[in-house]
């Protein structure tokens, strides 16, 4: 999958779909050529290079007017030597400068992909998956070794990248260490970012990309609910069917920056990376430093052939572990039930309200723990509050999964209170700057993981608690963003390094979790989607997307979401109206329809619902056991963008395309609206498909529902058919689709 070609000096990964082609430049830094569809190649690529004579260019060597580093497209650029975009790159040396010059040593390609020490990564089962390329450069000013790393999956249009650094000389100060840097060679292109706030996380904003920089960041120390790593570069006529796109992912969770650079002379730069700001790493003589990962996909069958690249790897090749192909189970969770306020009593009759609706999973979020009764105390005593649970975690999990159901549990692990015993104790152990003030978010502060005897303490807590208790499920929350950082346990010199050792020590906290309680499934959160990014999902397979459990709110939500992650990874639960973050009344069926589209579940209590409803939910807990694999597994299609329109739709396929559902969601009701037709995706042509779900139930062949379509207008209009069924704001239809056996 990997050719090298020494006429020219380049290398060509390709696995028949995708070509990436890569060569050394004249002056031995490394240089990009091309990467997009597979293409063949009758000669070497010298030709792909232009140089030509610019006004203002600086030259590096004297009596050459051609070779700049400003008009050649790069790979991993560094700044200051004549390139004045952004770099990958910048490393601060003893004498004050900031240039590196990587020059080719040499490289290596093997079968297989290397793991990344302590950080996430996408992987493979076998050598034979993926193809690795090694270019070793070195900087000889500085006797910097800098290895840049590209793997190619065999069946999958993606490349994986990072750098790793080795300083065999003096100490240096690396300033920026990004993951990637490519330069195409034009700027038709918009970007899609995924953008928000709380409750209203990963939005689709699509611009078109300009002159100059555009980027989305986080300096807030998780990846945020603000911007996600997750970018997309599209050409401005690709739709979510066809046409050509690139995806770019950060296997990562801190602080990040993701972006586009457009020259003078239209060539688009895109680097992507840990953020530069309050970056800073001391690396010394014989350290070496590991960027995280980048994921770079290519897809020329429109966004949704891009998101289901995304989904499939993401899902079966940076997802682990032993819930990674396993169907999830139907959770109910009791913060929006109870929050702080519950005792043993009042959770098993919960419990039991649930398990009788056919609920497997039963979650106690928030307040179970040392003496929180509130957001003010209890964070960092990870031991059972004994006056609310008289029986302990033990003896209530054993009498939950003695009804039947599995148990799960909340925990805050990088977080403290300044009332707890955890506190009390080492008040030194959060982070905080000498002399100034110190933050808190939501009554806390953030407990300093760059120290391992913290990770340590929180470890044994948690470990103690998940061996005693039948516990098969945790939520894991991280409810405020990072500020004053500084660590007690590092020198002045290194404080630019806390952000990313905080990281690390989240990362080797999870990993000693999951090897340790290797069935236990873990949901990240972070107050809902602060933390909704391809690292979390190494260690936990889905995520609770949003703290906006309103259907129209997470319709919006869970539409961007997927774009970049997959279905399976996206919690997703019913709750009360009116809801809690908007006020708003929706249907009981829309809630559902919403979710099913997702990890399912259930976020209110049962109690305070009419029978009526509790027999919906039965349905609908019934309903989603049956097409479990369909939802969370099946091949997902964006139909319909409710950012644009007044209905947004979606589907989802199996995989032998036998089966599909489809959701549509109205937003709301519109006098003589129009007539509306939805084309449906990834049906077999020649298959006769039963829909039911529609105003009425009827056969039809794949070919008419793909080409025709369903007709899905609604009786909003002021003159109602009577064959349609009575609508309001919100309402939503499932259609399922099943093949029918023909004699
Ligand atoms: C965060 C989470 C919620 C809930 C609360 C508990 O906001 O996103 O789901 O767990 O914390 O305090």
């Amino acid at each position: 999958m990997i050719h090298y070609s020494s006429s020219d000096r380049s290398f060509h990964l390709t696995n028949g779909r995708i070509s990436y082609i890569l060569h050394i430049m004249q002056n031995g830094q490394v240089g990009h050529r091309y990467f997009g569809k597979a293409i063949r190649l009758a000669e070497n690529t010298s030709h792909m290079n232009e140089m030509s004579y610019r006004p203002l260019t600086a030259f590096p060597d004297e009596n050459e007017f051609l070779f700049s580093t400003e008009h050649q497209r790069q790979e991993y650029p560094s700044p200051n030597a004549g390139d004045f975009r952004m770099p990958a790159v910048s490393i601060r040396q003893g004498n004050g400068s900031n240039i590196s010059d990587f020059r080719y040593q040499y490289h290596c390609i093997y079968d297989g992909k290397p793991a990344l020490s302590g950080l996430p990564a996408s992987y493979c089962e076998s050598p034979d998956e993926a193809a690795t390329l090694e270019l070793h450069l070195h900087d000889a000013i500085t006797d910097i070794e800098l290895t840049l790393l590209y793997t190619i999956f065999r069946d999958r249009c993606c490349i994986a990248r990072s750098a790793c650094f080795r300083n065999g000389g003096a100490p240096v100060d690396l300033d920026t260490a990004m993951s990637m840097g490519i330069d195409f060679y034009d700027s038709d292109f918009e970007l899609v970012q995924f953008s928000g706030a709380w409750s209203r996380e990963r939005h689709m904003i699509t611009t078109p990309l300009r002159a100059g920089v555009q980027s989305v960041g986080s300096v807030r120390g998780h990846s945020s609910h603000n911007h996600n790593p997750f970018i997309i570069l599209k050409r401005p006529d690709t739709t979510e069917h066809a046409g050509e796109s690139y995806g770019f992912h950060l296997v990562y969770s801190g602080n990040f920056l993701s972006a586009a650079e457009v020259d003078t002379f239209g060539v688009t730069r895109v680097v992507q990376g840990i953020h530069p700001q309050n970056f800073c790493w001391h690396l010394v003589t014989g350290e070496s430093f590991q960027t995280p990962e980048s994921l770079v996909f290519w897809s020329d069958e429109g966004m949704n052939g891009l998101s289901q690249e995304i989904h499939t790897l993401l899902r079966t090749r940076v997802a682990r572990g032993y819930w990674r192909d396993r169907e999830r189970p139907i959770l109910i969770n009791s913060w929006e039930a109870t929050t702080f306020h519950f005792d043993e009593e009042k959770i098993l009759a919960f419990a039991e309200k649930a398990r009788d609706c056919g609920v497997e999973l039963f979650v106690l979020d928030d307040g179970w723990f040392g003496r929180r009764n509130d957001d003010t105390a209890g964070l960092g005593d990870w031991y059972p509050n004994l006056e609310k649970i008289p029986s302990g975690i033990t003896g209530l999990s054993r009498k939950i999964t003695a009804m039947g159901m599995q148990f799960g549990l909340w925990f805050e692990p990088e977080m403290v209170n300044k009332d707890s015993d955890l506190y009390r104790a080492h008040p030194d152990w959060i982070l905080q700057t000498p002399k100034r003030q110190v933050s808190h978010g939501r009554n806390q502060y953030v407990l300093d993981f760059s120290r391992p005897e913290v990770v340590d303490c929180i470890y044994l807590q948690m470990e103690k608690i998940l061996s005693e208790a039948d516990i098969s499920y945790v939520k894991w929350d991280m409810n405020r963003s990072m500020t004053e950082v500084y660590s007690a346990a590092l020198s002045a010199k290194r404080q630019g390094e806390v952000f990313h050792r905080y990281i690390l020590g989240v990362y080797d906290l999870y990993e000693r979790l999951i090897r340790r309680f290797p069935h236990i499934l873990f949901e990240s959160c972070s107050s809902g989607g602060g933390r909704c990014d391809a690292g979390m999902l190494y260690y936990a397979p889905q995520c609770w997307a949003s703290d906006t459990t309103d259907a129209h709110e997470r319709l919006l939500i869970q539409y961007g979401t997927s774009c970049g992650y997959p279905i399976s990874s996206i919690g997703a639960h019913v709750a009360a109206v009116p809801n809690w973050q908007t006020n708003r009344r929706t249907p009981l069926h829309t809630r559902a329809n919403t979710a099913y589209f997702g990890a399912f579940g259930y976020e209110l209590n049962l109690h305070w619902l009419p029978e009526e409803e509790i027999s919906q939910i039965k349905e609908q807990i019934a309903f989603y056991k049956q097409n479990r694999r369909l939802f969370q597994f099946g091949t997902f299609y964006r139909l319909q963008s409710p950012f644009t329109y007044n209905s947004g739709a979606w589907m989802s396929v199996s995989e032998d395309g036998m089966q599909a559902v489809c959701g549509v969601y109205k937003t709301l009701n519109r006098p003589v609206c129009g007539y509306q037709k939805l084309c449906l995706r990834g049906l077999l042509p020649d298959v006769k498909y039963r829909i039911t779900g529609g105003d009425k139930e009827y056969t039809a062949y794949g070919s008419e529902l793909m080409y025709f379509g369903l007709l899905i207008s609604d009786a909003s209009s002021s003159e109602r058919r009577p064959d349609m069924r009575e609508t309001c704001d919100f309402d939503s239809r499932l259609y399922v689709i099943t093949a029918e056996l023909e004699g």
